[in-house]
C-alpha cells in the first residue's frame, strides 16, 4: 500500500440495486427538479430502457422531456442541440440514461444550462465556474463509470478530435446505478465496457499518482471483473454477474477520477477519433501490451493483479509472476471475444507519426510508472497491429 499525503473526493451520491430506477421521481423532488430533460441514446429508447424512467416520473406528476440525439460517442454538436432544446424547455434538471456518451452529453448540458456561451469554453481542466443544474446518471453499460467522473469525454466532428471538460463541477449529483438495467447489453458491449472497467482499475493502481483510497478501490474493482466480467458475457442475464460488473466499473471511476490512468487510455484517445474504435475495444487491444511495457515501473503491483486474476505465482521471481498478469489479461480478452487488432480497424504504420503525438499530449502520460517515447508508443502499436483472421466470437 502506498502511503502518501493524498486527497480524495467524490462529490456524487451513489444510489445502488436493483430496480431502483422506481426511486428516480424521489430523487428529482429533492433536487427541486420541475422539469426534467432525459439525454439517452438511440439505444436505451429501442431497448425500452427510457420509459422504465418515464414510468415514475409520470406517476409523480413531473413533466419532462426526450432528447435521444447522441451518436456513438458523446459530440461538441449533440451538447449544442441538446442545449437548446433544453434551454427552450425551461428544464432544470437533466437525467443522463445510457452507457459513457450519453452520460457525458447529459453532463456538458447540465454545465451549460447555468452558464453562458457554448461547451467549447469550458474545454480543459478546471475552466468551469461553478456547478450546473442537477444531473443525476443513469448508467446502462458497466463500463465508463461516466455516472461519477469529473470529465466529460466530446469528439469534436471537424477536428476529429477527442476533447475533455474536466472538473469536478461536470460531476452528477446522484449515479442511480440498478444493475437490472444493464441485463440487455449485448455480449459484445459487454465485454467491451467490461474492459474499459478493468483498464481503469489497472491502469490507476500501477500509476504513479495512485494513492491508499483509490488502490483500494482498485483492487476491488479488479476482484470483481475477475470474478464476474466472463459471466456477464456468456449469461446476459445473471444478475449477480451484472451486478458485480456495474458495482467495478463505478468503484474504478471512483478511483480513477483523482488518479488519472495511463498509457492505453493515453493512445485510446487519438485511436478512437481517428479510426472509430470503440473505446472499450481499443483498450482491451492495447492493455496487455501496455502492462508488458510497465511491467518494471511497478513489478509488485502487477504480481498482485496475476493473484487476483487466478496465477499461480508460487516459486516464481517477481518478474515472472508480474509477467503472468499479462498472460491472463490475454486470455480475459480471449474468452470475451475480444481478438482483434488496430489493423481491423485500419490502422497502419504510417499513421502511428500522428497517433503517438497526440497520445503524448495526454494528461495520463505523466502518471504512467514508465515514461515512454515517442517509439515506445509506436512499438506498443506495432505489437497489436498484426491482421487478424479470427472472427470476434461475440461480434
Ligand atoms: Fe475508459
Amino acid at each position: 500500500m502506498t502511503l502518501k499525503n493524498f486527497r480524495y473526493e467524490v462529490p456524487t451520491a451513489i444510489e445502488f440495486g436493483s430496480g431502483y430506477i422506481n426511486t428516480l421521481a424521489n430523487h428529482v423532488k429533492q433536487l427541486n427538479g420541475t422539469k426534467v430533460l432525459i439525454v439517452g441514446d438511440p439505444g436505451v429508447l429501442q431497448a425500452g430502457i427510457i420509459s422504465k424512467l418515464e414510468a415514475p416520473l409520470k406517476l409523480a406528476g413531473i413533466p419532462f422531456v426526450i432528447f435521444t440525439e447522441v451518436g456513438m460517442e458523446a459530440t461538441i454538436e449533440s451538447v449544442d442541440l441538446g442545449v437548446d432544446f433544453a434551454r427552450r424547455e425551461n428544464c432544470n434538471l437533466v437525467v443522463g440514461v445510457g452507457g459513457g456518451s450519453a452520460l457525458d452529453t447529459a453532463k456538458s448540458i447540465g454545465i451549460m444550462l447555468k452558464h453562458p456561451g457554448t461547451i467549447r469554453d469550458y474545454i480543459g481542466i478546471d475552466l468551469v465556474p461553478g456547478p450546473g443544474v442537477p444531473v443525476i446518471a443513469v448508467p446502462t453499460t458497466a463500463g465508463t463509470g461516466s455516472e461519477l467522473t469529473r470529465f466529460a469525454v466530446l469528439s469534436d466532428k471537424k477536428a476529429q478530435a477527442k476533447l475533455s471538460v474536466g472538473s469536478m463541477y461536470v460531476c452528477p449529483v446522484l449515479a442511480l446505478c440498478d444493475p437490472e438495467l444493464t441485463l440487455t447489453l449485448p455480449a459484445h458491449l459487454t465485454a467491451a465496457t467490461g474492459m474499459d472497467a478493468l483498464t481503469h482499475a489497472m491502469e490507476s493502481y500501477v500509476n504513479k499518482a495512485t494513492q491508499p483510497i483509490s488502490e483500494t478501490l482498485s483492487l476491488q474493482s479488479m476482484k470483481l471483473i475477475a470474478k464476474s466480467l466472463r459471466l456477464a458475457v456468456v449469461q446476459g442475464e445473471n444478475l449477480d454477474a451484472r451486478s458485480d460488473m456495474l458495482l467495478a466499473s463505478s468503484i474504478a471511476a471512483m478511483a480513477f477520477n483523482t488518479t488519472r490512468l495511463g498509457l492505453a487510455h493515453a493512445l485510446a484517445m487519438p485511436l478512437g477519433a481517428h479510426f472509430k474504435i470503440p473505446h472499450g475495444v481499443v483498450n482491451a487491444i492495447l492493455l496487455p501490451e501496455v502492462m508488458k511495457f510497465n511491467l518494471i515501473g511497478n513489478m509488485e503491483k502487477y504480481k498482485e493483479i496475476a493473484k487476483i486474476f487466478g496465477e499461480n505465482v508460487d516459486g516464481l521471481s517477481d518478474r515472472e509472476a508480474a509477467e503472468s498478469a499479462v498472460k491472463a489479461v490475454r486470455q480475459l480478452n480471449k474468452d470475451i471475444g475480444i481478438t482483434q487488432t488496430l489493423s481491423d480497424y485500419g490502422v497502419e504504420e504510417g499513421h502511428l507519426d500522428f497517433i503517438v503525438e497526440e497520445a503524448m499530449l495526454s494528461g495520463n502520460v505523466p502518471v504512467n510508472p514508465v515514461k515512454p517515447t515517442l517509439e515506445d508508443f509506436k512499438n506498443i502499436c506495432r505489437a497489436v497491429m498484426v491482421v487478424s483472421k479470427k472472427e470476434a466470437v461475440f461480434a
